[in-house]
C-alpha cells in the first residue's frame, strides 16, 4: 500500500462511488467474500500477470515510451504489491482512496485513462481465464462477475480523479477556481457540438 497522504482522495472516491448505481457497482461485502474465497488460487496467478502486463506494454511504443530505463522492476513491484492488497481486501476507504490516487499518479507520468483501461480489459480476461481453467463454471463466472465488477468500479475512480486532477492543476495555473471551469467546459463543448450541427 502506499505511504502516501490519502486524507483528500478518501472524500474523491466517496463522489466518485456515489455516482455509481448500486447495481453497477462493485460490492464490497457480496463480491469481497468470492474474492476471499479464490484469494489462495488468485496469488498463485500473480507473476505470469505481472510478467504479462508489462510485456504488453513494452511491447507497445505508445506504452513502452511511459516507462523511465531500467524502471520496470520498480513497476513490477507496484502492480505485485496492488494485486495482492486487491485480493486479500480489505474493500474499505483506504483502498477506494489509494485506486482515486492512483489518477494523479498516472497523470504525473502521462498514463492515459486510454492505456489505463485497456489494462483492465487485458487483466479482466486474464483472470476470466485461469478462472474458468481452474474452477467449476459457476464459480468461475462467480469470479468473474466479482472481478469484473471491481474493474469497472476501479477504472472509474482512476480516471475520475485524473479527469480532476487534470482540471485542478489547469485551474490552478491560470488562477480559477475549478468549479468555474467545469462550468465553463459544459459551455464551450455547447458550443462546439452547436457548430456540428447542420445548418
Ligand atoms: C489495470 C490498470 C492499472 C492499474 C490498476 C494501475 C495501478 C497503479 C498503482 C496502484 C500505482 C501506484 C500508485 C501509488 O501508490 O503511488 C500505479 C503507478 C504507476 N502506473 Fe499504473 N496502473 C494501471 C495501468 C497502467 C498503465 C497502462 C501504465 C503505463 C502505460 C501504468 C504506469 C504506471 C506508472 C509509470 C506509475 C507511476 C510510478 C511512480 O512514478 O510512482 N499503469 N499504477
Amino acid at each position: 500500500m502506499t505511504e502516501k497522504n490519502l486524507a483528500r482522495f478518501y472524500q474523491a472516491a466517496q463522489e466518485v462511488w456515489s455516482q455509481l448505481p448500486p447495481q453497477a457497482r462493485f460490492r464490497p461485502l457480496e463480491d469481497g467474500k468470492v474474492l476471499a474465497r479464490h484469494a489462495a488460487l488468485m496469488e498463485g496467478w500473480t507473476e505470469p500477470l505481472v510478467q504479462g502486463f508489462y510485456d504488453t506494454l513494452f511491447a507497445h511504443p505508445a506504452t513502452a515510451r511511459v516507462f523511465r530505463e531500467g524502471e520496470r522492476p520498480a513497476r513490477e513491484k507496484t502492480l505485485r504489491d496492488w494485486y495482492l492488497r486487491t485480493l486479500r481486501g480489505p474493500f474499505n476507504g483506504q483502498y477506494f482512496a489509494w485506486q482515486a490516487l492512483v489518477g494523479l499518479v498516472h497523470l504525473r507520468r502521462g498514463v492515459t485513462n486510454a492505456m489505463m483501461a485497456a489494462m483492465w480489459n487485458w487483466v479482466t480476461g486474464e483472470v476470466a481465464k485461469r478462472a474458468r481453467e481452474s474452477l467449476p463454471p459457476e464459480e468461475a463466472r462467480a469470479l468473474e462477475d466479482a472481478w469484473r465488477r471491481l474493474a469497472f468500479t476501479v477504472m472509474a475512480l482512476i480516471a475520475e480523479e485524473y479527469l480532476e486532477a487534470y482540471l485542478e492543476a489547469l485551474a490552478l495555473t491560470w488562477g480559477e477556481d475549478p468549479r468555474a471551469f467545469v462550468a465553463k467546459a459544459q459551455e464551450v463543448a455547447a458550443q462546439l457540438l452547436a457548430k456540428l450541427s447542420p445548418t
